[in-house]
């Protein structure tokens, strides 16, 4: 089948591409080689490079109706990997985020209906949720709010019961978790959900939206404000930088490797076609073995042979404290199995390339 890709010359977009030409299937990449995720215009061909020969790539933005019903053509599913990611640099970038991510997304699904294409793999995210899940030992589960600035200042990092100030513990977000955005991304990211789910039940179209957890792997891009934390670390130890840990370092995520992440979009894809018309699923796809943020500084830097990291008790304000999924479900109903484990995925992630910038690197490394 031919398959639209879209941001399919980004991190896990490469990886999808590659993952379904090698399943048979006959991807097509639409992407706008961002310069927040590629480098500035003009320094090179990207990622694209690393597609494999003879994909189709139409450079061109999502939001471009025209670029996107000539990518649509012949096309029968579509795996919408492209967005901008991170947290970005300040709220000056919210329309940029609301613009490419749901305008975007609005725009691919419209050309979608017209050209009678009903399938769709969204890239979701664990963002929608929040903070994760907590239990207070005396309310059950419960929803802390965002974290008080004068809390993070204090270095009081852990949220408490938000009804009698109890310490929680934290445990694992099932699909069913009420969306709870707590920065301008994860609001896009919510926001594309409900336009796919809107999408299905206008037009008969099923879709799948799988919520990543924290994609790592080779290719990542590098440390810019719409990167993720593992590549800031790795991007400090190619540095000769000593990897620098947020807050006290036990932020719990979970890290899924971006071969996994790939195959969790082939088997989603095979899994639309069994599927009611008009209908939307959510699955979380993580590994299912969470970490702490200073597990993970620590595993990069000790299989890169050091610096050691540090823990320097700041704080970015959006960052939720805990946040892991239970990818359950994904398993159960679609049979999809990560096969990286963490310290292994680790070894090989911290001498791996990172994606050039299109900037030369002081470290040598690309
Ligand atoms: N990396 C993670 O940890 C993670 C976690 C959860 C969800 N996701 C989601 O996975 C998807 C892929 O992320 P990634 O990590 O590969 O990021 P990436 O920046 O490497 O890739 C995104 C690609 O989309 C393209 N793009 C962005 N806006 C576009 C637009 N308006 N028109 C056309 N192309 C556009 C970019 O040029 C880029 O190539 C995103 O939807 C992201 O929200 C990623
Ligand atoms: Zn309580």
């Amino acid at each position: 089948m031919r398959v639209l890709v879209t941001g399919g010359a980004g991190f896990i977009g490469s990886y999808i591409v590659r993952t379904l030409a090698s399943g048979g299937h006959e991807p097509v990449v639409l992407d706008a080689l961002l310069p927040s995720a590629h480098g500035p215009a003009g320094s090179g061909v990207p990622a694209s490079g690393d597609l494999p020969p003879g994909v189709r790539t139409v450079v061109a933005d999502v939001r471009d109706r025209e670029a996107v019903a000539g990518a649509l053509r012949g096309v029968g599913a579509v795996c919408h990997q492209a967005a901008m990611v991170g947290l970005g640099k300040d709220f000056a970038d919210a329309p940029e985020y609301v613009g490419c991510n749901d305008l975007g997304t609005a725009v691919l699904l419209a050309g979608m209906a017209e050209a009678g294409i009903r399938d769709l793999v969204l890239a979701g995210s664990m963002v929608v949720y929040g903070e994760g899940r907590y239990d207070c030992p005396r309310h059950g589960t419960v929803r802390p709010g965002p974290r008080a600035v004068a809390d993070l200042d204090a270095g009081r990092f852990e949220p408490h019961c938000p009804r009698c100030g109890a310490e929680l513990v934290p445990g694992l977000v099932t699909e069913e978790a009420p969306g709870d955005p707590r920065n301008v991304y994860a609001a896009t990211k919510l926001a594309q959900e409900h336009l796919a789910a809107a999408w299905t039940r206008a037009t008969g179209g099923r879709a799948v939206a799988l919520r990543y957890h924290n994609v790592y792997g080779p290719g990542m891009p590098r440390d810019t404000p719409y990167a993720g934390v593992a590549s800031y670390f790795r991007s400090a130890l190619a540095r000769g930088e000593a990897p620098q840990v947020f807050e006290d370092g036990n932020q719990r995520r979970d890290f899924v490797h971006v071969r996994d992440v790939a195959a969790a979009n082939a088997v989603a894809l095979a899994a639309l076609g069994e599927r009611e018309p008009g209908t939307f699923d959510a699955y979380n796809t993580g590994s299912g073995t969470p970490h702490t943020i200073g597990e993970m500084a620590w595993a990069l830097s000790s299989a890169h042979g050091g610096p050691d990291p540090v823990v320097t008790g700041e704080y970015r304000l959006g960052d939720v404290r805990h946040v892991t999924a239970d990818s359950r479900r994904l398993r159960e109903e679609l049979g999809w199995k990560p096969g990286t484990e963490f310290a292994q995925g680790m070894r090989e992630f911290a001498t791996a390339p990172l994606r050039s910038s299109g900037e030369p690197d002081e470290a040598g490394d690309r």
